[in-house]
């Protein structure tokens, strides 16, 4: 085991967990999966599955919140080699936030080219239904703003630049691919693209909270993947990212909602499957 990291893990460090997996399963995984909370069924789509528990792999966290099972699955997804992390690690769980992202470079140097990250989010856009599903086109990091940025510390030259270009984080073309198969599939009335703003939780927002974030111009908010985006990003490996809106964020003070974590999960569960049949046939296509 390595010490606690809160320089970022370096190439070598990454590469004992990523070539310990290699030696588990016959895959080799081109597209990897992050599923969101409530999002987990994912992976139980995957065809000739090696499963791996997060506390058998070296040097991995674990998984500590409720809706995020903590394996590793391996399989074909639509004849696809793809690799599926079913559970991820947030700032609130009390990780430094380089911890959070080792599994995105591990994916680097396990051959991954392209990855999918699934969310749970509260819409902040009036014009979004809970259940509706936002491609992210932007991000909004604001743990960032206060130097909590999962590339903080010294550069390993090997992953990528000192300044990555996040201007162009989530891929167009790849953006253009989710709302063509949505649209084939029926979709399309449920579907937005927006920029998505990251907090680091556990507590939801305030609404004064949600009002400043709207201003700003985030369409939905949530505790998770801008970190594991900026990681990819750096290692130069291709981002999609899917937000499910399982609550609407309150911004109104005679409202009489209240966010809460089992709502969160109830509306994953009623739209997960649409959801994941949209990721499994879009990487059919990728
Ligand atoms: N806020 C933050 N994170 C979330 C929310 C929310 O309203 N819903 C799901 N994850």
């Amino acid at each position: 085991m390595f010490p606690e990291c809160t320089t970022g893990y370096k190439n070598e460090e990454c590469r004992v967990t990523a070539d310990w997996l290699l030696a588990q399963v016959p895959v080799r995984p081109l597209v990897g999966i992050v599923c969101g909370s409530g999002l987990g069924g994912l992976a139980d789509m995957l065809k000739d599955q090696v499963v791996i528990n997060y506390s058998d792999i070296p040097n991995f966290p674990q998984s500590t919140v409720h809706g995020h099972a903590g394996k590793l699955v391996f399989g074909t997804l639509k004849g696809k080699a793809c690799v599926c992390m079913q559970g991820r690690f947030h700032l609130y769980e009390g990780y430094p936030i380089q911890k959070t992202t080792l599994p995105i470079r591990v994916f680097k140097l396990m051959g991954v080219e392209t990855v999918i990250l699934t969310n749970a989010a509260g819409g902040l856009n009036q014009n979004y239904k809970v259940g509706d599903i936002m491609v992210i086109k932007d991000h909004i990091n604001i743990p960032g703003f206060a130097g909590n940025n999962p590339l903080v510390g010294p550069n390993d030259d090997r992953f990528g630049v000192r300044f990555p270009c996040m201007s162009d984080a989530y891929d167009r073309g790849l953006q253009q691919l989710a709302h063509e198969v949505a649209t084939e599939m029926g979709f399309s009335v449920f579907m937005h693209e927006g920029v998505y703003s990251v907090l680091g939780g556990p507590s939801f927002e305030t609404i004064a909270e949600c009002r400043m974030l709207r201003l700003l111009g985030a369409d939905a908010v949530g505790m998770s993947t801008v970190h594991e985006v900026i990681v990819a990003r750096h290692c130069g490996m291709k981002v999609l990212a899917l937000s499910l809106i399982t609550n609407q964020a309150v911004m109104d003070y005679d409202s009489e909602k209240k966010a809460n974590h089992q709502e969160v999960l109830q509306t994953g569960e009623l739209r997960a499957k649409q959801l994941e049949k949209l990721v499994s046939n879009m990487v059919s296509r990728i």
